[in-house]
């Protein structure tokens, strides 16, 4: 007799191993199938986010972070070091020793919830059937009253830079570096451009990324872009912008990566180049041709506001699906669709999710930057606090960088927080709850912030929208 669930999730990254707790909580049955392989040959839980992502690249971040600042930063602090050493090996001991505490807490956390965590390949088939084929045994038939796929994204492969896994890197290679490139090349200033750019060039490596856009990090606030921006080029990441690569030619002496601005044709020599220019859904494998599940052109899985596929009982969440590739995005459409499982009403608010690019300065945004506010027509305020003004940011040594706040005129609605400085990560929550409690600038003008602390700097940039900035001269 084969096994039957209530739910069935295929894929344990931050989508679908939170779909599958929160089922779980809810009193379902639930499996979750992830055949993840680390390097190592290692499987894990955790997906993407776990393995190759998020936690492995803000460990590095952090660890290079603290090298730079030693680096550079001590000496005014009036502590002398001797002279500063780096050892490679063991910071990537550290790295993967935070990935195998995570993804082995997930293992647990599916135990202390009644989560059979199944190790291996699943497939939708039609009738809500999923085949399972464990890493190492034959294909079973699950009956399932609901699935759930969270099969995630991979790396775009550009067809004139194909990964080699050696010269021609993908973002988890270049994570998992043994020694400092002399000379990085990087395609991409977004998101993974930046934050591993960052890292390899705080370590030493000549970096100089590629970037086909001619708008700095397109995506966010032109204000917040250009003082990041700023920042970038004064740490030594050479940017060049509005440059589109035409080849990639990896020899046994490095990379000859060939390119077009409006200067003409350009090429640079690097040791190592990561290709970061995007990530696909995966889809390979995950249903039967006629399980009814259907691809948009760009290969997301088709899904309503409610992440429900067009075969009933059938959801997906995450990368898979539309909107922004992010974890926390993930993770609540997997919230959303075990609660609507369960029969309660849930939904997730698309128009408030937190960006964050943690470089330093890091960069946060939540809402609309000012240009998309200005093209909805509506009349609009702004006001804004550097760091610079701010005592706690002295005190941390990090005064770049500034607070930008974006309401409407008429009802003082906020529109828009955006940070570029210290712990810009950390101090969006405060704006995430404001745009999620459609919150006004005097509902922050009016909270009592703590002092000396960063978060002085949102207060003030609220103050400022009613030229109100009280450690600050009001424009
Ligand atoms: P994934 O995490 O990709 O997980 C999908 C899982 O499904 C994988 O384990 C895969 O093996 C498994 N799977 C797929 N198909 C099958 C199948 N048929 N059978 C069994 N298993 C299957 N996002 C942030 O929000 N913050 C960050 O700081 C951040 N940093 C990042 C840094 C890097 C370098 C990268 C590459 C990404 C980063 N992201 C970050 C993005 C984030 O990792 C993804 O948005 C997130 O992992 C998506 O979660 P997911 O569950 O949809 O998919
Ligand atoms: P991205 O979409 O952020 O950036 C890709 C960049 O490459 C863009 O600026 C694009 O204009 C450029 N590009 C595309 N083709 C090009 C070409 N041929 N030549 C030169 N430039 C080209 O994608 P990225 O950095 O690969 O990250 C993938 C996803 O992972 C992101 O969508 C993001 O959501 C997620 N991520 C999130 C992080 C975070 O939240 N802190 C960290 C890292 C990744």
């Amino acid at each position: 007799m084969s096994k039957s669930y209530d739910v069935v999730v295929i894929g344990a990254g931050p989508a679908g191993y939170i779909a599958a707790i929160r089922a779980a909580q809810h009193g379902k049955s639930v499996a979750c199938i992830d055949e993840w392989q680390n390097r190592d040959g290692k499987y894990a839980f955790g997906g993407t986010c776990l393995n190759a992502g998020c936690i492995p690249s803000k460990a590095l971040l952090e660890s290079s972070e603290l090298y730079h600042r030693a680096q550079h930063e001590f000496k005014k602090h009036g502590i002398s070091t001797g002279e500063l050493g780096m050892d490679i090996a063991a910071m990537q001991k550290r790295r993967a020793g935070i990935v195998r505490q995570l993804t082995g807490g997930i293992g647990g956390l599916f135990k202390a919830n009644k989560v059979d965590g199944l190790v291996g390949h699943g497939k939708l088939l039609a009738g809500r059937k999923v085949e399972f084929t464990p890493v190492d045994g034959e294909p079973e038939i699950i009956e399932a009253e609901n699935v759930i796929l969270g099969s995630g994204s991979v790396p775009i492969e550009l067809p004139m830079a194909k990964f080699d896994g050696d010269r021609i890197i993908d973002s988890w290679d270049a994570l998992e570096l043994d020694a400092v490139p002399e000379r990085l090349g990087v395609i991409g200033a977004g998101v993974i451009g930046l934050e591993l750019g960052s890292v390899w060039a705080r370590l030493g490596s000549e970096v100089t990324i590629i970037e086909a856009m001619d708008d700095f990090l397109f995506m966010a606030d032109r204000d917040v872009a250009n003082a990041a921006a700023k920042d970038f080029k004064k740490q030594g990441l050479d940017i060049r912008l509005g440059a589109k690569m035409t080849g990639a030619t990896a020899s046994k002496k490095g990379v000859k990566v060939d390119y077009e601005d409006a200067s003409g044709a350009n090429s640079i020599e690097v040791d190592k180049l990561i290709v970061a220019v995007g990530r696909r859904p995966f889809t390979d494998g995950l249903f039967a041709d006629d399980a009814g599940i259907q691809l948009d052109e760009r290969g997301f899985i088709v899904v309503d506001d409610e992440c429900r596929t067009r075969v009933k009982g059938v959801y997906a969440v995450g990368d898979c699906v539309r909107g922004p590739m992010l974890a926390h995005k993930g993770s609540e459409e997997g919230v959303m669709v075990a609660d609507l499982i369960a029969g309660e009403i849930a939904e997730v608010n698309y128009d408030v999710i937190p960006s964050v690019l943690y470089t330093a300065p890091e960069i946060a945004w939540v809402g609309k930057t000012e240009a998309e506010v200005k093209e909805s027509g509506r009349a609009y305020k702004t006001g804004s606090f550097p760091f610079a003004a701010n005592g706690r940011a002295k005190a941390l040594e990090q005064t770049s960088g500034m607070v930008k706040v974006i309401a409407a005129e008429d009802d003082d609605e906020i529109l828009g927080v955006h940070i570029v400085g210290p712990m810009a990560g950390e101090l969006i929550a405060e704006a995430v709850l404001a745009l999620e409690f459609s919150a006004s600038t005097e509902d922050i003008q009016r909270t009592v912030h703590a002092h000396p602390s960063l978060s002085e700097a949102v207060h003030e940039a609220a103050l400022s929208a009613d030229k109100r900035a009280l450690n600050y001269m009001n424009r």
